[in-house]
């Protein structure tokens, strides 16, 4: 009995070497943003996943509801200030990871991708958008693509809409047509979403390339073009609930669900929480189209996970990112999701409906891929929060050139070579 006892003493001092209950294989802790209804039904999904391969350890759930992660940051950074870190969280693919990349909270991963071969199983342009200065710090599970433009099929027959909007200007007549039946031409959300709106908006109409530009440092905020695109924005708003949403992104797509509204922007996710959480069908009740001027353009953003420096459970953590990483943990999140796989070699028979028409467009060579702002891949942190502040401001009092200002001011000095900086 005593040989017993001091075995355990010298393996739990052995399992702990120098940080606690560290490094113990039987337990991973994964902080995420996806516990609303339309995200959570995918992420259990993975994590089913997960456990089945790893039946011998402990998932412990570390979620923080919001969509976008809007709730999830603030907790996650403080838990990372205070050397609290779980194994693995959340972050979008892009410059987004690179203030934590700099402030040494995330654990390269380019050996494990260089141990699994998994380079090779990736597109390319997503393994541009993960790789920050030369390395790779995160596993991507999806791809999203944020340009849709989301209705409701009766609804719009009833109200003698034939076609959806290809272009703003088109938006703001017939939305003429919908205020005069009393319906809300657009449906909007809280700040994540009316900045996921305004990409959407400047995409539209500037184009790819000077879309892509503002937040590269070609393309100057101060551009006349870049003003008109402001004006237009500040019309579409106009024309939405602005001024009495509620909610998060599901409440704007219950609004045209019933009729209320007549479109929504927002990520293909609004799939999900329609074909899925409300059980209704593609095409019959509901359907979406490309957001307005930007036909043949996939405005994308991918979600993946990290390994935190410092995580209390690496090995496990690393059992988590395979998981991540293979085609049928893919596979099952983004059936659920309504996302489609990061991977290149998933099971394309699983991709049906709206799915199957967002991987031909991804597939597709001719398509014009750009990055989202709003979700991680085209802007760093800092420069995020400094558009978030303008944005507010802009949705209060309308003054588009202070808004223009002081982004011009956040892009002054970008630099493509450290563009966290
Ligand atoms: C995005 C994320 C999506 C979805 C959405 C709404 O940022 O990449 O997977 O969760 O937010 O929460």
């Amino acid at each position: 009995m005593a040989a017993g006892v001091l075995l355990a003493v010298v393996s739990g001092c052995s399992a702990g070497a120098g940080s606690g209950e560290s490094n113990q294989p039987d337990k991973v802790e994964v902080f995420s943003w996806w516990e609303g209804p339309g995200e959570k039904e995918g992420y259990d999904a993975l994590i089913g996943y997960f456990q089945s391969v790893n039946p011998d350890i402990e998932f412990v759930n570390a979620t923080v509801a919001g969509g976008a992660g809007s709730n999830a940051r603030a907790v996650l950074a403080s838990r990372l200030e205070a050397d609290d870190p779980p194994d693995s969280y959340q972050v979008h693919a892009g410059l987004e990871q690179t203030s934590d990349i700099k402030a040494g909270k995330l654990e390269e991963l380019t050996y494990l991708y260089e141990q699994n071969g998994w380079k090779s199983k990736f597109p390319k342009a997503l393994l541009d958008a993960i790789t920050i200065g030369g390395k790779i710090y995160s596993v991507p599970v999806t791809i999203h693509r944020s340009n849709l433009l989301w209705y409701n099929v009766k609804a719009m027959k009833k109200a003698g809409i034939a076609t959806p909007p290809t272009t703003w200007s088109d938006f703001l007549k017939t939305a003429n047509t919908l205020k005069a039946k009393k319906i809300v031409p657009l449906s909007i959300g809280p700040g994540w979403t009316q900045k996921h709106l305004l990409e959407n908006v400047l995409l539209g109409e500037l184009g790819a390339a000077r879309y892509t530009g503002l937040w590269n440092g070609k393309t100057s905020w101060l551009a006349p073009e870049v003003r008109a695109a402001m004006v237009m924005f500040g019309e579409v708003l106009a024309d939405s609930d602005i001024k009495t949403f509620g909610g998060d992104w599901q409440s704007a797509l219950d609004k045209v669900i019933d009729g209320t509204a007549a479109y929504t922007v927002m990520g293909d996710w609004a799939d999900a929480y329609l074909g899925r959480t409300k059980g209704l069908t593609f095409k019959t009740d509901y359907d979406a189209v490309v957001s307005p001027g930007t036909s043949g353009v996939f405005n994308f953003l991918s979600d993946a996970f990290t390994l935190a420096k410092g995580a209390p459970h690496r090995a496990a953590g690393e059992k988590w990112l395979a998981a991540c990483a293979a085609p049928d943990g893919q596979d099952l999140l983004s059936e659920q999701k309504r996302s489609l796989p990061a991977r290149l070699d998933s099971d394309k028979s699983k991709y049906t409906d709206y799915l199957a028409t967002a991987l031909s467009a991804w597939q597709d060579p001719a398509t014009v891929t750009v990055g989202s702002a709003t979700h991680g891949v085209a802007v760093d942190t800092r420069r995020s929060a400094e558009i978030d502040t303008a944005l507010a401001a802009f949705v209060q009092d309308g003054g588009i050139d202070r808004f223009l200002k002081s982004v011009a001011a956040a892009y002054a000095g970008y630099q493509p070579a450290d563009p966290g900086k």
